[in-house]
């Protein structure tokens, strides 16, 4: 087990540089199963999550070589349809293999993912529609087996915007037979990362970032090169860091159209922002106001964001009230945040902070990877010093996020337990 000892009252300054998405990089890795040749893959992060999309890939026959953040994948020589269980009981979202192993393979084999910290996680939009598709699917034992004789293109209408259903389809759809249409497809910047990534690859797909998306099937993918979208929530705990701390920060390679849920808050809140064309500066000298969150798909306020800004809103002057939409189970960080001084009261899917003048250190437990995010923004505002827990969730979400801390004043000491 890994735990961070963090001291906190040292106000971040400087420049931070965010790496590619997590979210992007996932299934765009997972979508190199369809390529009947050899891609390159840039901007590509150092995550464990990444690790073991990689490992699923090697596993089912693919040759994977990752040098620094520029990730080679060549699987024209895939031999498996089957992901082992103890690789999807390792990330949840080894399930984005499904969609491209039956584009490519017309079957596909995987133990159910299970649920996770934050919630239930079901698959059943993603089985609807595949199965809209022509695909027969059995779910026995824990596994669920998928198998097309052909895959022909069709409308589908998702009931909603499931980010991974909507990616696992656009997979599955690019290869069939005529045209495939989503709706109510997931908007968020990463489906539109897949997109261009599939159609560098040869792929007609259009409407991505809309909930309209189409597909035209093509005979096969060939390879090409591709650079990962800037990680918007590794940019959102970055600004937040910032503001939390009172310090001043540049976080640069941001997009920022796509932390623009999270900037409109941060001003309300009376936040220091300047915005330029790809960094984001932030500035502060005291509590942020209290101002209400709404999770909700994007372009709505982000769910992997509600931990971190809770654990800002925590010092505000006054009242704020978060409402988490998207997942059922997102408040394991609450009891940890008040551990350290703060002031939560959680009602169902809401949560009333109360903001407190000074957070304190203390000994607390990543539940998962964004609410130890939360955790570790809440130790370096706080007095005194903190001990985190289980610090490995972070590192499946952020490249050696102490290094990048440390680096504008933090005071992180990892300790391998
Ligand atoms: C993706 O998860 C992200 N993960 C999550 O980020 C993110 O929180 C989530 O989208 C929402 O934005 C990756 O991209 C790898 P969903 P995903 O399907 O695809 C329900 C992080 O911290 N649902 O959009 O699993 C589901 O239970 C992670 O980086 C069904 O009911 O999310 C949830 O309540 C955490 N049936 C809601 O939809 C289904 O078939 C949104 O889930 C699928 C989903």
């Amino acid at each position: 087990m890994h735990r961070f000892m963090i001291s906190g009252g040292n106000p971040l300054k400087g420049t931070i540089r965010v790496s590619g998405s997590k979210n992007a990089a996932l299934p765009i890795i997972a979508a190199s199963l369809l390529i009947d040749g050899e891609c390159c893959i840039k901007e590509v992060p150092r995550l464990r999550d990444v690790e073991v999309m990689k490992d699923v890939l090697t596993y089912l026959g693919a040759t994977v070589s990752w040098e620094k953040n520029v990730m080679r994948i060549d699987a024209r020589n895939i031999h498996g349809y089957e992901i082992s269980e103890d690789l999807m009981r390792k990330m949840r979202a080894s399930n984005l293999a499904l969609g491209s192993l039956l584009g490519r393979l017309r079957q596909a084999r995987i133990s159910y993912p299970g649920g996770c910290n934050i919630g239930s996680r079901p698959m059943n939009l993603h089985l609807k529609g595949l199965r809209t598709l022509g695909v027969e699917i059995k779910e026995k034992f824990g596994y669920i087996t998928a198998e097309a004789k052909e895959l022909k293109g069709t409308d589908i209408h998702l009931d909603l915007p499931s980010v991974g259903a909507t990616e696992n389809l656009m997979m599955a759809a690019v290869l069939a037979q005529g045209t495939t249409t989503l709706r109510n497809a997931a908007k968020e910047p990463e489906i539109v990362d897949l997109q261009n990534f599939l159609n560098c690859m040869g792929a007609k797909v259009r409407g991505a970032g809309t909930d309209n998306i189409k597909i035209d099937g093509v005979k096969k993918l060939h390879g090409n090169e591709h650079s990962i979208i800037p990680d918007r929530i590794e940019a959102g705990t970055h600004i937040i860091a910032g503001a939390i701390t009172q310090g001043d920060l540049t976080v640069t390679n941001v997009i920022p159209e796509h932390v623009e849920p999270l900037t409109a808050k941060l001003k309300d809140a009376g936040v220091g922002l300047e915005i330029a064309d790809d960094w984001v500066r932030v500035f502060t000298h005291e509590n942020p106001k209290a101002v209400d969150i709404k999770t909700l798909p994007y372009p709505g306020f982000p769910t992997d964001m509600q931990p971190q800004i809770m654990a800002l809103l925590t010092l505000s002057e006054g009242t704020s009230v978060i409402t988490e939409t998207v997942f059922e189970n997102r408040y394991k960080h609450v009891m940890e945040l008040r551990r350290m001084g703060a002031d939560i009261r959680v009602e169902g899917q809401t949560a009333i902070v109360r903001g407190v003048p000074r957070l304190s250190g203390a000994c607390v437990e990543a539940s998962d990877l964004r609410a130890g995010a939360a955790l570790v923004l809440a130790a370096m505002a706080g007095e005194n010093g903190s001990v985190i827990d289980m610090a490995e969730h972070i590192d499946r979400g952020y490249e050696r996020m102490e290094n990048k801390y440390n680096a504008v004043g933090a005071r992180i000491i990892r300790v391998h337990s």
